[in-house]
């Protein structure tokens, strides 16, 4: 048996369509979606994800404005910028790319970011309402993660998922949302005994624990449907995932790549979020 491939840019080049169809929609009533992404210092990998969700934003018509401060600029100076966001009529979504410099407590920047505008989904008001399941802003790759099981015509409810990895980014979240989908949800991590046995027991296996290649087939049920979170740079350039996708692809029902697997859910999954907020602030029903 060969797993299928979950195809996540084409997916995703399936829902930005869709997107792009409302924002149209948006912008005839007057309303045209504003996202601002700050940066702060100048770090490589970040610097290309926040000019990507630029692009994102040009490609679909969104008004959006892009904040690079200095490694060296401080916690205040931050706090100050994200209160006159937060104030700012055309601007729905607001994002600060993660992780910042060490001086500057990441808590209290999230923490001042308006949950209206909290397209990250990482505002403890957000956090609450998806554990609670009332209406949020979902974090971003988790809910790519739901979309990609879901557009695969895979059903979740009933099914037992195993996530691997506890991060506030991805684990926890992608659990709390997998059990919102009704899906028996094991989580583990790095103190976990006998992860290989748990895992093997998975119907939807999730990964996120930021090491190339860790997950090999010994971890996965014939059948699995595997979801792949990772996105790690090898020591030849080359990119690769948590999951060692040639060892497991004998073995799962369903695999996602890296990269072209949940990465492009990611941004798709902002632009959606950018959107929804943008409906939320002027009255405008889903
Ligand atoms: N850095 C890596 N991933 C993310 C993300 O999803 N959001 C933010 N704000 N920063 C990140």
């Amino acid at each position: 048996m060969c797993a299928q491939r979950i195809e996540g840019k084409a997916i995703s080049d399936a829902i930005r369509v869709e997107i792009g169809e409302e924002a149209a929609k948006l912008a005839a009533r007057g309303i045209v979606p504003g996202l601002a992404v700050v940066l702060v210092g100048d770090d490589p990998a970040s610097k290309v994800y926040v000019g990507s969700k630029a692009k994102a934003c040009e490609q679909l018509g969104y008004y959006s404005e892009v904040h690079r401060l200095e490694a060296a600029a401080s916690q205040d100076e931050l706090l100050q910028l994200i209160d006159k966001l937060n104030n700012q009529s055309n601007i729905h979504g607001i994002l600060v790319q993660l992780p910042l410099p060490k001086h500057i407590d990441e808590k209290s920047v999230i923490d001042a970011i308006s949950v209206a505008k909290d397209v990250d989904g990482f505002h403890p008001v957000s956090v609450g309402n998806l554990v609670i399941g009332d209406d949020s802003l979902l974090p971003c790759t988790p809910a790519g993660v739901i979309e990609l099981i879901k557009r695969s015509g895979i059903e979740i409810a009933g099914k037992h998922a195993v996530v691997i990895g506890r991060s506030n980014i991805v684990g926890k979240p992608v659990a709390m949302l997998l059990l919102r989908e009704h899906a028996t949800v094991t989580i583990c991590h790095s103190r976990t005994a006998d992860m290989e046995a748990i895992a093997k027991t998975a119907d939807i296996l999730v990964v996120a624990i930021g090491k190339a290649k860790a997950i090999g087939r010994s971890f996965v049920k014939p059948g699995a449907i595997v979801i792949d979170v990772g996105i790690n740079r090898l020591s030849d350039g080359k990119l690769a995932g948590d999951v060692d996708y040639d060892d497991v692809l004998d073995t799962a029902g369903y695999v996602t790549p890296v990269p072209g697997g949940v990465g492009p859910m990611t941004i798709t999954m902002l632009m959606l979020n950018t959107l929804k907020a943008a409906k939320q602030q002027n009255q405008i029903e889903e």
